[in-house]
Parts: structure tokens; sequence; C-alpha cells
């Protein structure tokens, strides 16, 4: 688009409910989109923002056979607890949607429909992997194999996750299917593709026409297009999702990437139709335009979508081509996806349980909603991938939110208070020190503004705490808590606090709850972006109210408990990295049957049950137990090479069976008298061979 937009719709991804939300997903793109909106909204502008939970496709039925339940009532319990979640941590979705309702069905299937009747799809009977055990066809997540480009091993049908590439379950070698974990067949089925190779052309068109996205994004998109579109099934196998509104479509659900990106139309849609789906917004409302259309079809709105980067091809050329087919749509203007967070420098990852879940934050950190806000921003993985670390985020805090902006607002806030009852001073004459600082304010609104408009968020941050350093540094310099002179003092306390209130409206993009305090602190009700190039929001003689804290140091106890509670996710994961080693390792070949003894031979042997009387570790060995056994004919002393596998305390009170006439033999100074019979498994690990009565006294032989 051209035109100077007049309104814009703001979509962040339709995240599946099948999990809670981490903060890889809140760096990804939902704090930069609740960014951006706040922004536009601060500068008066018509703005839809919608989102909710992509509830269809194979994530969600293979969650719920994993946790036992039926794939709605997963989604339900997942919706729940991801809409409360974003609601607590600020991110405010005019209206947060679900592609379960029945508003999306009906619309979603209409789209379908309409595609359908003007003969974009392609009709194709396919052979397609079939699961015989669950009879079931296997289609995207239910099938496994090793990806042809990378040869990780769990590539799944639709994608692999470790390379990125986008896959088919034909391309997978060895493919198997994850609901029996059989080798499946190939049977014949019928479903409709969008012919995304004809469409090829326009889209190259499209995506060349947008020279100005990101580079990731872009280079993505070209990099898909020079390889070749291919048609792409739009419809799949399986009994849950959006049932395909075609006769002879029995069984067969429309692909969820068909369905999903609809979401943000049916959403925008029932925020208009259905009034008791919109969100209250806890900031001030905004024009809006007179119907859902508008935000879809006309050419002077501006759409937005606020993706992770496994999402790119989906709303950079498959929706688009879907939009450009049906005709009546306006194509998305931008599409600012993120690059991956890591963790403490790992991979997030919700199977291995690598992440920071945001409702257990909001539940173990209250009321700290801000500080996850600004150290998310700052370290947002924009351009490249980032890391999170709790080291990184105890700084930020401590040197930035607490020692920078806290400590202005405070300090500000208390001296006015103490040497004007909290009423705003005049300010009488300005040093040409302070009209550089004036001069100065007046220019950050516009440079945050561009960074917003342009989706570099760190960027934005960074400007609006450069506000804060400034009015910190203002205040060290000039020190009004010692200066004698009280013309000086006013001066620079009202100077000071028009900083405050321009923050106000500066810092409410990104930490919406402190903007709030300081607002309420100023005893003002927000302003408009504009307003913060003013140097005379605040009049003089204004009252203030009471000085809180808006920021203080990371609560050390607290903190270490967020770091413990990785360190035993590690353990965990390591316990199950080497179980899952140890599985993997081939089991040691049974010995082979020795050769032919006779009884005489073996009667020579005086086997007898015994018990261990005491036990203790052999001095400079880590293998021997030295023991006293109770033979049933005496008590001796036997040294037993069994110290990997058992403690002292835990074989005292054991029965076991010993070779009581095994010639002495003398260890480490010790003389042993026989040796305690152990049963080896194929990993090698020992067990006592042991009665299996417990009338079995000492001394018995063993025949
Ligand atoms: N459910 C997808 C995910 O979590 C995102 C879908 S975005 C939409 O990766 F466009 F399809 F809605
Ligand atoms: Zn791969």
């Amino acid at each position: 688009m051209n035109q100077t937009p007049k309104r814009y719709t703001v979509t962040a991804a339709l995240i599946y409910a099948n999990g809670p939300i981490h903060i890889g997903h809140l760096a990804g793109c939902y704090l930069p989109s609740d960014i951006y909106v706040r922004h536009l909204r601060s500068c008066g502008e018509d703005v839809l923002f919608v989102s909710g939970t992509d509830e269809h496709g194979v994530p969600i039925t293979l969650r719920a056979r994993k946790e036992g339940l039926t794939p709605q009532q997963v989604v339900d319990k997942y919706y729940d607890i991801i809409n409360r979640s974003f609601k607590e941590f600020g991110v405010e979705f005019d209206i947060y949607s679900r592609t379960s309702r029945k508003a999306h069905h009906d619309f979603s299937s209409a789209f379908f429909k309409t595609l359908y009747d003007k003969k974009v799809f392609t009709e194709e009977t396919t052979e397609q992997y079939f699961d015989e055990e669950a009879g079931q066809f296997l289609a995207d997540r239910y099938i496994v194999g090793t990806c042809p480009n990378c040869s990780n091993p769990n590539a799944y049908g639709d994608q692999c996750e470790k390379c990125g590439t986008s896959l088919s379950p034909d391309e997978l070698i060895a493919p198997h299917s994850t609901l029996s974990g059989s080798k499946p067949i190939k049977k014949p089925t019928k479903n409709w593709f969008l012919p995304l190779d004809q469409l090829q052309p326009k889209l190259q068109a499209y995506i060349d026409s947008h020279q100005e996205w990101k580079a990731n994004v872009f280079g993505q998109c070209q990099s898909w297009l020079k390889a070749g579109l291919h048609p792409r099934a739009m419809t799949r196998d399986l009994d849950w999702g959006v049932k395909v509104p075609v006769e002879g479509a029995d069984g067969k659900v429309l692909y969820v990437w068909f369905d999903a990106p609809i979401g943000y139309i049916t959403a925008s849609k029932e925020w208009f139709e259905d009034p008791a789906t919109r969100n209250t917004l806890s900031y001030g409302g905004a024009p809006r335009s007179a119907s859902w259309e508008d935000y879809w079809k006309k050419d002077d709105t501006k759409l937005v979508h606020f993706i992770g980067k496994d999402n790119i091809v989906f709303h950079c050329l498959i929706f688009p081509a879907m939009l450009m087919v049906h005709g009546n749509y306006i194509l998305p203007d931008n599409v600012p996806a993120n690059e991956f967070l890591n963790l403490e420098s790992n991979k997030i990852s919700t199977s291995r349980n690598w992440a920071i879940w945001l409702h257990e934050y909001l539940e173990e950190m209250p009321g700290k909603q801000d500080e996850l806000r600004y150290v998310l921003t700052a370290t947002a993985p924009e351009t490249g991938d980032g890391d999170f670390t709790w080291a990184d985020y105890e700084a930020r805090v401590n040197n930035e939110l607490a020692a920078v902006f806290s400590n202005f607002v405070h300090r500000t806030m208390v001296l006015t208070h103490k040497n004007y009852a909290g009423k705003v001073p005049a300010a009488t004459r300005y040093t040409k020190e302070d009209v550089l600082v004036l001069e100065e304010i007046t220019k950050f609104p516009d440079r945050i503004s561009t960074a917003i408009r342009n989706y570099r968020f760190r960027e934005a941050q960074q400007e609006m705490m450069n506000l804060a350093r400034l009015g910190n540094k203002y205040l060290s310099d000039n020190e009004p808590w010692k200066n004698p002179e009280p013309e000086r003092v006013k001066t620079v306390l009202n100077v000071s606090l028009q900083i405050c209130t321009n923050l106000s409206v500066l810092c409410e993009p990104f930490l919406p709850f402190t903007s709030a305090k300081l607002l309420s602190m100023l005893n003002i009700s927000s302003l408009s972006w504009n307003q913060a190039q003013n140097t005379s929001n605040l009049p003089e003689g204004h009252q203030l109210n009471e000085p809180v804290m808006l920021f203080a140091k990371v609560d050390k106890a607290l903190l270490q408990k967020q770091m413990d509670k990785l360190e035993s996710i590690k353990k965990v994961q390591a316990a199950e990295a080497e179980q899952a080693q140890l599985a993997a390792q081939p089991a040691k070949a049974l010995e082979p049957q020795k050769e032919t003894t006779t009884f005489d031979d073996f009667s020579k042997m005086d086997i007898r049950i015994g018990t261990i009387l005491a036990a203790e570790k052999m001095p400079k060995s880590d293998k021997l137990l030295k023991l006293t056994v109770d033979t049933g004919i005496d008590q001796r002393t036997v040294l037993s090479g069994i110290a990997k596998y058992f403690t002292p305390e835990e074989v005292v009170g054991k029965q076991v069976t010993i070779l009581v006439n095994l010639a002495p033999r003398k260890m480490m100074g010790i003389e042993s008298n026989g040796m305690i019979l152990m049963a080896e498994n194929d990993k090698g690990e020992l067990s006592f061979v042991a009665p299996t009565k417990d009338n079995v006294n000492n001394g018995s032989t063993v025949k």
C-alpha cells in the first residue's frame, strides 16, 4: 500500500491450543504486536487487533491422545490458560477468539466453498500413507521419518523442526506412524489442492513489491519461490476440524493451515457482530470503522501479521494466495516475523519442558509483568535468534528499570513532595543547558514512533529508556536536593516532572502497568503520543499524588527459585537422556552355553545359603565390599566386587548364595574366603541370587 493508511488490521498468530504460552511465543509475536497496537492507538489511529487459538490440526489430536482427553477437552483447557495469561500480562487484543467456534466453522467453510465454486481447486486422487492398525490416514504430524535434508530421524510429515524445511509425507525416509509406530501402507484418497504452481507469478510479483519487509522474511519467501511452488492439499482425511463442505468429502476436514488464517477474519467479524466476544481494553479507545469488511476489504487498510519465523510461508505465500483467488480481500502489507528466542543458550522446547511458562511466571513473580515485558523486548529476536537468561533479567531490572527509570521518577516525586507539598513548582528561568534538554525532550516521540512503525521494537524501547536516562542525568547534574537557590530548584523539578509526564506516554506501549502507576502518581489521565512533544504538560500548581516505587531490585530469593527450577529441569533431562541412551544400547549378547560338565565336577562345589552380617567399603577400592557372612557353619570374611551396585547399608541382612570351598585369596592385604554368587543382566548390572522362600536357614546347601 502506498497511501497513508486510514485504518489498521493487526493480527497475532493463532497459537495451537495444545499447551500454554511461553516466553518464546511472547518475544516472537505477542509482545511486538501489543506494543505496535498500543502505540498506534496512542497516536489516535483506528486499529482492530485480533488473535485467538488455533484449535484444529494434528497437534491438537496428538496432545489429546497424550493427555488421555478428547480434542475438545484439550482446546478448552488450554484456551482458558492462554486467554487468562494474556490478559494478566497486559497483551490486550480486541478479541481473543477460537477456531472451534461455530462462527468460524461457518465462515471458513463458506470461504472454501467460494473457492470450490470458482473452480480454483484441482481435485486429485493420490496415494497417501495409511496406518492399518489405527485405521487412519497419516497426514502432517501423524507421520515421522528421517529428514531428506538434514537426516533428523524425527522429522514430521509436514516439517522438519530441526532444519525448518517444509516437507510432505512422501519425502520422509523410512516413515512410520506416530499412532501405532507401524510402517504405513499407501491407500488412494481424494483431496482438493490449491494450485500454488499456477499462482507463482502473481505471488512472485507480490513478494517483489515488498522489498521493505524484514530481510529474514523477504529472504525466506524468495527462496521458496526460487525452489518453485507446488500444488498443496487444502483438505485432510481426519475427523477433527472444519468439515469439507462439498459432496463426496465424508471423513475429510479442511487443512488446518487453510482454516486457521481465515480465523483472523472470523474473529474480526465476530467483534462486530457479537459484542459479547469483545474484550474491554484497559486503555483509551480509538475511532472504529463501521464494519469488519472495512478492515479486510478496503485498500486504505493496512493489514499486518505478527508471527514467529516458522509461520512465514503460510502468511506470506499460502494465505495471500487464498486471498488472491477469493478476490474480495486486501493482502498483508507486512509480516514482521521474529526469529526464535533461546532460554539460557538452549532451544526452547515444549516437549523437553525447557521454557518459562507465562502462567507460572505470573503466579510465581506476581506484579512483575513489566519486568518481563521489558527484558523480552530488550532481547527480542528481531534480526537473529535471541537468548533469555535470568542473569540478564536481573541486570536489566536492577541497572535499567530500578537504577534509571524508577530512581529518576522517585527522586523527582519525593523532592516535590518534600519541598512543595506535592504541587508542581513553576519553572521560572531556564539555563542554556535547560533549553538544550527541553529541546531534546521534544524529539523522543518521533524517534520512538519511527522505530515502532518500522518494527524495531528493541531500538524503540532503548530510545524510551534514553529519555529516562536524560532525566536521571539532568537531575544528578543539577542536584536540586542541595541547591540553595529556591528558584533553581523549582525549575529543575518542573523540568523533571515534565519528563516524568512524557515518559508516562512513551513507556505505555512497553510498560503499560508502569505507565498506569505513573499516571496515577502524577494525578493525570493519559495523554496522546503527540502531546509527549510538549514540555509543559503539567501545569504549575497541579497537585501530585503520593510517590510509589515503580521498580525495585530483583528479589534474590525469587530469582534463585527460578534458576533452581531450570536446574532441576536440566537434571530430569539428563536422567532421561541417560535412560534413552541405555535403552538404545544394544543388549549384550547372552553367553553361549559352556562345555558339558559332570555331576561329579559339580558336586565338588560346596554352595550354601548365608546371611551378610556386616559390610564396609574397602578403602582405596571402588569395586570391593568387605563382607562378614554367616554361612551356618562359621562367620567369615568375603571380599565381593559389588560396590558399584550396592552400598554397604543395603546389603547388610541380605540372604545370599555363597561358594564356601573356594580356595582363599588375598586381595589388598585381606583374605577372602568364598564367593558370593551373583546374577548379571545384559547391561552388566548385578543382583543377588537368594532363596525365594524364607524357611531356608543359613548353611543350607544348594544342589
Ligand atoms: N497454530 C499455528 C502455530 O501455533 C499458527 C497459526 S497462525 C494462523 O504455529 F494464521 F494460521 F492463524
Ligand atoms: Zn531437517
